[in-house]
């Protein structure tokens, strides 16, 4: 979990930075993420890997958790590879210092110009139907340009995660479904620059259980003997994502320990009892490097009880800038940032944000400690899949983004003004400029 502390008077800090000071000098909402929490969830991967799997192996960032060129260049940094899914996050990711080699690009419907620039920097696509291959065998022909790709298919595992974040079962919208892989195989051979040389599966997200990534290794498996019938040599295994977090004491996910130890030895089981080479082990973890690592304070505004139901008590944002409530009904944690016990009396708060939308509810039920306007509130596990996912929705400009470590707080990203909002709007000239 995120470096918490609390000083002598029970004020909260994260990554030896008082929250309290972070918003008198950057304003809120402000994203907070700490550098040891991510580096230390990078390096839980890194040596589970090197601990459970004899093979090569390689992590892979999923960027969609949470794209910056600083995380990009942390990641980078721990060795880590890359997965984007548009062309701004492969710019961010080459911006950012990942080598091309360890960047995979991943979607259901790339653009033309996407798959150019993928294949002009050397990146790996991960090929997810029919119409992708058509494109990139005609790009690869007009290049004359041999390429290396992976295709995604779907393995047909169901786990329990919310609906629309599962994406392991037949009828999801990535991905090859397993029957077609035959004919699908055979194409690819006859094609004159493309050679596949990787599979991809990815089953969900904020995934409780280990049994279905269990499974996962040794479909994999049966699908590279398959693929070994077309001639094709697989030396490329990508188990995706979908390790879960902890977002509230309910919930009990494995360790990156244990999920990295299913995965690898499910691989390890079936490719020994198949007499085949250890292929690179790929997984593209992104909530579980980046979750915890990140916070997001609110400051306190207006409080409106109705009597005998509930007390409403606002803050300055809400779903622009972490959709994941009124999306997903998703849970957080959160505490006062001058209270962190919540000591003294106990009162349930919804909290509401800022937005003209009755939905825009971050908690139904918050305990907290007496507070007022002007106090601060601290939600934990907002590092993934919130600044990611933000939106200007009610034209609110997105916070700034800092970085904590060892009592230095850092911007890794600019808060937005209602200026900068204005910038692509475009008043065409036989309008009347009204001032
Ligand atoms: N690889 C692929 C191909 C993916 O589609 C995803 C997530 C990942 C890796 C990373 O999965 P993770 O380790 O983060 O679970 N917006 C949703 C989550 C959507 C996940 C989409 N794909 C949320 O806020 O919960």
């Amino acid at each position: 979990p995120v470096t918490t502390t609390i000083n002598s008077e029970h004020k909260l800090f994260i990554g030896e930075c008082s929250l309290e000071d972070l918003v008198s000098k950057y304003d809120s909402p402000l994203y907070v993420l700490d550098e040891i929490t991510l580096r230390n969830s990078c390096k839980a991967y890194k040596k589970a890997l090197e601990k459970y799997y004899p093979g090569p192996s390689l992590p892979i960032y999923a960027s969609k958790a949470n794209s910056s060129i600083f995380m990009s260049n942390l990641i980078a940094s721990e060795g880590f590879g890359l997965d984007a899914v548009s062309e701004g996050e492969l710019l961010t990711a080459l911006k950012g210092g990942v080598p091309n080699e360890k960047i995979v690009f991943h979607g259901n419907n790339k653009s033309d110009k996407e798959i150019e620039f993928a294949i002009k920097n050397n990146i790996k696509v991960i090929v997810d139907n029919d119409h992708d291959l058509k494109r990139l065998e005609e790009i690869s022909n007009s290049f004359n340009h041999d390429i290396e790709i992976m295709v995604r298919f779907t393995p047909g595992i169901e786990c329990h995660t919310h609906e629309y974040i599962r994406t392991g079962s037949f009828d999801s919208k990535f991905g090859f479904g397993i029957e077609s892989l035959g004919r699908l195989f055979e194409v690819i051979s006859k094609t004159k620059h493309i050679k596949l040389t990787g599979l991809h599966a990815h089953i969900g997200s904020q995934i409780f259980e280990l049994d279905p990534h269990n499974d996962l290794g040794k479909i994999m498996v049966d699908v590279i003997l398959q693929a070994k019938d077309f001639g094709h040599n697989i030396k490329e295994l990508n188990v995706g994502g979908g390790l879960g977090i902890k977002y509230t004491e309910e919930d009990d996910p494995p360790s990156i320990d244990e999920w990295i130890k299913t995965v690898s030895l499910s691989v390890v089981k079936a490719c020994d009892k198949n007499n085949l080479n250890l292929p690179i082990l790929m997984c593209e973890p992104g909530r579980s490097i980046v979750s915890t690592a990140g916070v997001t304070i609110y400051k306190i505004g207006s409080f409106k009880e109705i009597p005998g139901i509930r007390t409403y008590l606002s803050v300055d944002g809400g779903m622009s800038d972490n959709p994941r409530p009124i999306t997903y009904q998703s849970k957080y944690s959160a505490c006062l940032v001058n209270n962190p016990l919540n000591s003294n009396s106990k009162n349930k708060y919804t909290v509401a944000g800022k937005h003209c939308e009755s939905g825009d509810v971050l908690f139904k039920e918050l305990e907290l400690g007496d507070c007022k306007t002007g106090d601060l509130i601290c939600v934990f596990g907002t590092g993934a899949y919130n600044n990611s996912m933000s939106s200007n929705y009610n034209r609110i400009p997105k916070p700034a983004a800092i970085l904590v470590c060892n009592g230095e707080a850092e911007i890794i990203q600019k808060r937005e003004s209602p200026h900068d909002l204005l910038k692509y709007d475009v008043l065409p000239d036989r309008f009347i400029k009204q001032s």
